[in-house]
């Protein structure tokens, strides 16, 4: 079976009956359905035509938010009164299978908002394709729940869509929110009732006036920006793949726009192994800081829109060999490790690297959809 069909196989079979897409089904820490992993995930399955399995996903989130939309209205008064918040007040990063918070595991850093605007995003994706104009009505409150609770939490520190720096803001998260917000004004044309859509519009433009501003550097797009150099920014927080979201699929910044071209080079050019796979960034010691399977296809996926449709063909063929017996993705390869004294360290703690990701075998599904359409 060729991997485009295995993939789709795989993220039915360990898709739970409530809906949630389980991170990794066989590592002990990914049991649980994160909203970026997942939506991206549903963002594949609609690629691929299983619209079902993505609406099941979409329905699951809408559970989650009703149950947990009180936070919302304590974090806007905290935020109005100055009073501090901790990690657990904010919409958490990650459920149970059953939609629930994981309040047993102390520090893993919930509040990552990322993964709440790229749920926005997919799920205005699948309303352009499937027209389910009935789950938008079903969502409609949450959604604009998500919206207030992104205007009001984007411009706090919070951890990176990696699940670091919790002192710093970070232009990927930003530039996710951002995607979200326009796709809530695309599904107010489909109809959706009682968005604001000149607050919708003031957040948009003040997110890419925060990252012209701040969130440039010698090399393009900034990493992080910490919220101490405001007046007086990092010009070098260091180059990161997740940086090509700006463009693909946030549309914050156009592939053409000479910083994100920039931008493109500079991860090119410092985070390509020799084989062609790509690191998330330079000082990464996860797993010895390997190659990444959907940051290679997140990369090819770029190169297609921007043209270079051998480049996409190569990185796709990189990932192809990467599969194992099973046909399964990992997360990461150790070829040519960044940091390959760590790689002991991590499978000693946590076993082998993640396999199957599920989060690989949809970025995997996106590239070769794109390539195949
Ligand atoms: C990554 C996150 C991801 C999670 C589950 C972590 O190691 O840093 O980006 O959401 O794994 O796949």
């Amino acid at each position: 079976m060729i991997l485009f069909s295995k993939s789709v196989e795989i993220i039915n079979r360990f898709q739970h009956p409530s809906g949630a897409y389980v991170a990794c089904p066989h590592f002990d820490n990914y049991q649980f359905s994160w909203l970026r992993d997942g939506s991206f995930i549903a963002y594949a399955m609609d690629v691929a035509g299983k619209f079902e399995s993505a609406s099941k996903f979409h329905r699951w989130v809408n559970d989650v938010l009703i149950r947990y939309a009180y936070k919302v209205d304590r974090i806007e008064l905290a935020i109005k009164n100055g009073t501090a918040l901790t990690d657990k007040d904010f919409l958490f990063t990650r459920y149970t299978l059953d939609g629930l918070e994981d309040l047993e595991e102390d520090g893993w850093g919930n509040f990552q908002y990322d993964g709440y605007g790229t749920w926005l995003w997919a799920l205005n994706e699948h309303l352009n394709l499937t027209g389910d104009l009935g789950l938008m009505k079903e969502a409609q409150d949450q959604i604009l729940l998500v919206v207030k609770y992104l205007t009001l939490v984007w411009p706090l520190p919070s951890y990176d869509c990696w699940e670091e720096h919790p002192e710093l803001l970070h232009t990927y998260s930003i530039a996710a929110v951002y995607g979200g917000l326009k796709a809530v004004l695309s599904m107010v044309e489909m109809g959706l009732q009682n968005a604001d859509i000149a607050e919708i519009k003031r957040t948009l433009a003040a997110m890419k006036n925060f990252i012209d501003s701040f969130g440039t550097g010698e090399q393009g797009y900034l990493k992080h920006i910490s919220p101490q150099h405001i007046k007086n920014p990092m010009r070098s927080s260091g180059i990161d793949s997740s940086l090509l979201g700006l463009a693909i699929p946030f549309g914050m910044y156009e592939l053409d726009n000479p910083v994100m071209r920039e931008t493109i080079q500079t991860i090119k050019a410092n985070l390509t192994a020799p084989d062609g796979g790509i690191h998330r960034y330079l000082g990464d010691t996860y797993y010895g800081g390997g190659e990444w399977i959907l940051l290679t296809a997140w990369l090819g996926w770029v190169e297609f829109l921007s043209g270079d449709r051998n480049l996409a063909a190569d990185r796709l063929s990189w990932i192809e060999t990467q599969a194992d017996e099973n046909g399964w993705l990992p997360e990461q390869v150790d070829h040519h490790l960044l940091a390959p004294e760590f790689l002991q360290v991590w499978e000693q703690k946590w076993g082998q690297s993640a396999t199957p990701l599920l989060w690989s075998h949809a970025l995997y599904i996106v590239l070769y959809q794109a390539m195949n359409k």
